[in-house]
This record gives C-alpha cells, structure tokens and sequence, in this order.
C-alpha cells in the first residue's frame, strides 16, 4: 500500500494505478467505510482511499476541530483491505490560496433537507469532491447511502459535467442494534448511546405506517418527528421524499410504486445524527397493485 501526502507524488503514483476505483472519506475510519472499500475492490480494480477533513464543509459553528482524527488507525485498516494507494494530503496541499472558486450545485437538490440546516455544506462537499476526482482521476468511485442526498449530488455532478466516472452506491452499515455507523456516534453519552436506535427504528415504523395505507404523508411526518422528540431528541427533519430527486413525495407517488425514501436528522445532546430507509419494493407493489 503506498501512502501519499502531496499532489506531485499522487500524480506519480497514479500513473502505476489504471483504473482506479476511488472512496473518499474524512478518515476515523469505520466498518461503514471498510464495506465501500470492499465494494471497489470487488470491482476487481485497484482502490485508492483519500483520508481528508474537508474544512469547506464545515460550518464556523459546527465541529471541525472536534472531528475525529485517527490517521494511523486508519492506515492499519486500510493496509488489511490490500488497498493500492492513499492519500493523506493537508490541508495546505488541498488549499494552497482561498479557495474562492467553488462547484454551486442546484439549489433545489442542494438547499433542502441537509442543505437547508448546514447552509453552504454541499458547496464544500461538491468543491472537495470535483477537486479530488480531478486528483485522483479514478474511473469508478463509491459512495455510501448513509449520505443518501450527497450521494444523489455527486452522481447528479458526474452526470451533468460528464465526468467519466461511474458512480457506486454503498448500502448503509449498522450496529448490530440498528444504529448506521458513523464517526459522530463516539461522542454520544452511554443514555444517548441507548437511545440513538430510535432514529431508525422511526423510519422503520413510518414505512410501516405507509405499508399499512396510512393516507397523508405530512401528518406521517408529523408523527414521526413527534414520537422522537417525546423521546428526547431535537428534530431538524424527517422527511418522505421522492428517491429519485429527494422532492416531496405525494400519495400519488405512493399509488404510482414510485421509489421513496424516509431521510431524518436530529440530535441528542450535542450529536446530531442522520439516517433514511428506502421504501421497499413490497411496499411499492402493495400500494400500486
Ligand atoms: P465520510 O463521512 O468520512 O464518509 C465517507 C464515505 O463513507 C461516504 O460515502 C459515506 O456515505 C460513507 N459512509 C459513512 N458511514 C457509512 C455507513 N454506516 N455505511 C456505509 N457507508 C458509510 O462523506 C464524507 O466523508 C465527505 O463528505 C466526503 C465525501 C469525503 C467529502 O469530504
């Protein structure tokens, strides 16, 4: 596994590398992030990994500084998985000068849910992620559901700017009790530890609620956000919405067998946490047969 830092030794290096297939993560690595690099591999390409905190997406109230940083953990992890190549640049290496030229993605897929409660956040991702496509030039790249809306943006972006690489969807990893893992999950206490479950244990009830014809889906919304807040939590969203551009999803939809997907964050405590499920088929022939 060769290990690189600046631009001009990733551009040596790739050269050795044709075809790559790409995971780009903010390190603190995980088993959420194994099964990506395990889903690349599997292409039978060889895989590179980028370990990067990507300051752009952050917020100045949010928790750069706090973000785990565990790179030789990372490394022994990446070195089990016969990766090819990683790259660890700084921050100096990845932001030379300002960086004042940024990829503006669509407001209308970019500026709700998680973009509506983190302004400017796929700003930052969309800028990083074209600028380490453009570095490290793989053909393929995965992309975890977890982050269901950045991974419909980055796909959307290859599709749009014809970037000629193919984009992968990674299905989520969870904890043996539901919870999708996540590097935040470390800084919740042991009672919100307990309680963290019930963010999907909620999206499971509400495609429930829908299985069962449950009419409206604003007050199915409603119910939801309510039955987490009795249970402690602060809401920023849960949301059904059409799978294919995250837009409101209608009883219309429902009857049509349309895909949806129930998207949530909220926080407990001070960690905020995400999570969605996509509708199952079965529900999409029961309410369209
Ligand atoms: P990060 O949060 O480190 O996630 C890296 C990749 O791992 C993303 O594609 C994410 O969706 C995926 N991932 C995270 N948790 C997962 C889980 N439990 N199961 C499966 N996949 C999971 O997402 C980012 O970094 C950044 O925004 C980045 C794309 C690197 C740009 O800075």
């Amino acid at each position: 596994m060769q290990v690189v830092q600046s631009i001009a030794d990733l551009r040596a290096a790739r050269a050795h590398w044709p075809g790559l297939a790409f995971v780009p993560t903010m390190g603190n690595l995980h088993d959420g992030h194994l099964a990506l690099v395990r889903q690349a591999k599997a292409t039978g390409r060889p895989v590179a990994v980028s370990i990067f905190v990507n300051r752009l997406q952050f917020a100045p109230s949010e928790d750069f500084e706090r973000y785990p940083r565990t790179l030789e953990d990372d490394l022994a992890l990446l070195a089990a998985e016969n990766v090819a190549l990683v790259f660890t640049p700084t921050e100096a290496e990845i932001y030379p000068e300002p960086q004042t030229w940024r990829l503006q993605p669509p407001p209308a897929l970019a500026d709700i849910l998680e973009g509506a409660f983190r302004p400017g956040f796929f700003i930052g991702v969309a800028t990083v992620v074209l600028k380490l496509f453009n570095l490290v030039q793989p053909e393929l790249a995965v992309f975890g559901k977890k982050d269901y809306q950045q991974l419909l943006l980055v796909t959307q972006m290859c599709r749009q700017l014809a970037l000629p690489i193919e984009i992968l969807p990674g299905e989520t990893v969870r904890t043996e009790d539901g919870l999708a893992l996540s590097s935040r999950n470390r800084f919740l206490s042991p009672a919100e530890r307990a309680q963290a479950p019930e963010l999907q244990r909620c999206l499971v009830q509400l495609a429930a609620r829908l299985r069962e014809g449950a009419g409206a889906i604003e007050p199915l919304e409603r119910a939801g956000a309510d039955r987490l807040t009795a249970r402690g939590w602060q809401i920023d969203y849960v949301a059904i919405r059409r799978a294919a551009d995250l837009q409101p999803f209608t009883t219309a939809d429902l009857a049509d067998g349309a895909p949806g997907v129930i998207l949530a964050a909220a926080r407990l405590g001070s960690t905020r946490l995400i999570d969605n499920l996509e509708l199952p088929p079965e529900l999409r022939r029961h309410a369209s047969g």
